[in-house]
C-alpha cells in the first residue's frame, strides 16, 4: 500500500513553531554573549581549480534550519535579539541564473526580507561598528571584507551544536518525510536488483523512484554488490551485469532530504536462500533489539557495546567464532567485523554534529577506552534523532589482521572464508528518542 506523499503531511504547519523555538535560542545565545547581530551567511559557490565549473552548492546548516531556502547562494539571515530576523536574499539582476521563487514559500511571513542584487551589499544591512556582531558561516575571508572579526566563535557553535539536537516537531516531520521518498527508492532499487540490474541501474531505478537529484542526496548513495560491500565508503557504481550464478548479495546505503532534513537508510539482500540470507535475518533481528534498547538517559557509548555484544552473538550463533561474547568485545574480536559505530546523529547533516557534547558550554564526553573511535558519546535524550545501523562485514584486511592475532584460532575460517564473496551485511533504521520509547521512522509505512 503505498504511503502518505510528502505533500500530505505537516511540515508547514509545523514551521511556526519549530521557528518561534529556534528563535528563543538565539535569543538566549545574543543576550549571552553580549552580541547584538549574528549574521548567518549561506554560502558561495566554489569553482573547481583553474576551470570555471563549480562544486555542488551545499548551503549553511544553520540558515536552512531557520529558511528552507537550498540554493540560497549570497544570502544571509540577521538574527538580532527580541526582532524579527532579518532575510537578506540575493537575487542576481542576470539571465544566467534563476531568481529565487518564493512567493508562497510558507516561511516568507516570520522574516523581514530585503534583496539585495551583489554580494558585497549586505554591507547596508550590517551595525557601522562592528564589535558586537558574530559571523555564522564558511567563508571567513567574507567575514574578514566586511570587518567582522568573531567569526564562528566557539561559544555560539557549541551552544548551537548541542541544542539542534533537540528536534522540533517540525523536524522530526521532515526527516519522516525524507525517510518516506528514501523508501521509495529502496524499494525500487531492491526490484531492480533482483531483475538482474548492474549497480549502476539499481542507481537509476533508486534516483528515478525518489525523483531526487545526486546533488540533493545527503551523501552518497552507496550501492554495493557482492563484496564491493565490504568497502565501507563504496562509492563506485559498475554499469557490469553479473551473470545470474555470479550475484550474491547487495547493499545499499542510500537516503534523500526533505527541506534540507536527511535520511539515512542501509539495507542488505541475499541474492538466494543460505547462510548470508540467515546472517541479514539475524542482522535485521539486532537493529531492532538495539532501537527497542534506546531510552533516555542511557548512553551511546553503552549501545555502541550492546551493538559489539549483539555481532558477538552473532558470530558465535552462525559457527564462524567460538568464544564467550563478552570476550569477544573486550579483545576487540568484534571490531574486525564492525569497525564504524552503532549510529549517529541525523538532522540537517547527515552526521549531526553535538553527539560528543555534554553540555551546551561545549564540554565534550571522551569515548570509552574500549571504542576509542567513537564520535558518539552522549547521554540520549527524548527528541535525539539517531540512526541505528550496525554492520557485520568480511573485509580482508581485517580478517588478515584476526589470522595473525591470538585470536585466530577460535576462528571457523573455512565457513568465514567462504563468507567473503557477499561482502558484508548493514541494516540501518532511522529513530526518534521519545520519552515513552522510540519511533522508528524508516518501518513506519510498513517497509521492513
Ligand atoms: N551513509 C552514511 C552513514 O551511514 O553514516
Ligand atoms: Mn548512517
Ligand atoms: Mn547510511
Amino acid at each position: 500500500m503505498p504511503g502518505p506523499t510528502p505533500n500530505q503531511l505537516q511540515s508547514a504547519n509545523f514551521f511556526t513553531e519549530h521557528f518561534e523555538q529556534l528563535r528563543t535560542r538565539y535569543d538566549r545565545l545574543l543576550i549571552a554573549n553580549e552580541l547584538d547581530v549574528l549574521a548567518i551567511h549561506a554560502g558561495q559557490v566554489k569553482r573547481h581549480f583553474m576551470d570555471d565549473s563549480e562544486y555542488p552548492f551545499r548551503v549553511n546548516p544553520h540558515f536552512k534550519a531557520l529558511c528552507p531556502m537550498l540554493d540560497a547562494v549570497h544570502s544571509w539571515i540577521l538574527v538580532r535579539a527580541g526582532q524579527k530576523p532579518t532575510l537578506v536574499l540575493f537575487a542576481a539582476q542576470d539571465y544566467w541564473q534563476p531568481s529565487p521563487e518564493i512567493d508562497h514559500a510558507d516561511w516568507l511571513s516570520m522574516f523581514h526580507v530585503e534583496l539585495i542584487s551583489a554580494p558585497h551589499e549586505i554591507e547596508r544591512f550590517l551595525p557601522y561598528e562592528k564589535s558586537r556582531t558574530a559571523y555564522l558561516g564558511e567563508h571567513i575571508e567574507v567575514a574578514q571584507a566586511l570587518g567582522i572579526i568573531d567569526v564562528n566563535p566557539e561559544r555560539v557553535v557549541n551552544y548551537l551544536h548541542y541544542q539542534r539536537l533537540f528536534k522540533t516537531d517540525y523536524e522530526i516531520d521532515c526527516i519522516q518525510q525524507a525517510n518516506l521518498i528514501a523508501i521509495r527508492g529502496h524499494e525500487a532499487a531492491e526490484a531492480a536488483y533482483f531483475n538482474g540490474l548492474s549497480e549502476y541501474g539499481c542507481w537509476l531505478a533508486y534516483l528515478n523512484a525518489t525523483q531526487q537529484s545526486p546533488r540533493e542526496a545527503p551523501y552518497e548513495h552507496i550501492i554495493a554488490h557482492n563484496q564491493h560491500a565490504a568497502i565501507l565508503h563504496y562509492r563506485g557504481k559498475t554499469t557490469t551485469t553479473l551473470a545470474e550464478d555470479k550475484r550474491y548479495s547487495m547493499l545499499i546505503d542510500a537516503g534523500a532530504s526533505y527541506r534540507g532534513y536527511a535520511a539515512d537508510i542501509s539495507r542488505t539482500y541475499a541474492h538466494h536462500d543460505g547462510e548470508f540470507a540467515a546472517l541479514i535475518e539475524a542482522m535485521n533481528g539486532l537493529t531492532l533489539r538495539l532501537i527497542e534498547w534506546i531510552k533516555p538517559n542511557r548512553t551511546y557509548a553503552a549501545l555502541h557495546e550492546q551493538a559489539h555484544l549483539g555481532v558477538a552473538q552473532i558470530l558465535k550463533g552462525m559457527g564462524w567464532v567460538d568464544m564467550d561474547e563478552e570476550e569477544m568485545v573486550a579483545q576487540q574480536v568484534t571490531r574486525a567485523f564492525m569497525p564504524h559505530g552503532f549510529g549517529h546523529m541525523l538532522g540537517l547533516q547527515v552526521h549531526d554534529p553535538g553527539g560528543n557534547l555534554a553540555d551546551a558550554g561545549g564540554k565534550t564526553i571522551n569515548p570509552p577506552e574500549r571504542f576509542a573511535n567513537l564520535k558518539t558519546t552522549r547521554r540520549i535524550e527524548p527528541r535525539h534523532v539517531l540512526t541505528i545501523e550496525p554492520g557485520l562485514y568480511f573485509i580482508d584486511p581485517l580478517l588478515e589482521q584476526l589470522a595473525s592475532g591470538p585470536f585466530a584460532r577460535h576462528v571457523n575460517w573455512r565457513s568465514l572464508d567462504a563468507m567473503r564473496k557477499y561482502g558484508g551485511v548493514r541494516i540501518e533504521d532511522n529513530v526518534v528518542v521519545g520519552e515513552s520509547g522510540p519511533t522508528n521512522l524508516t518501518r513506519q509505512q510498513g517497509f521492513g
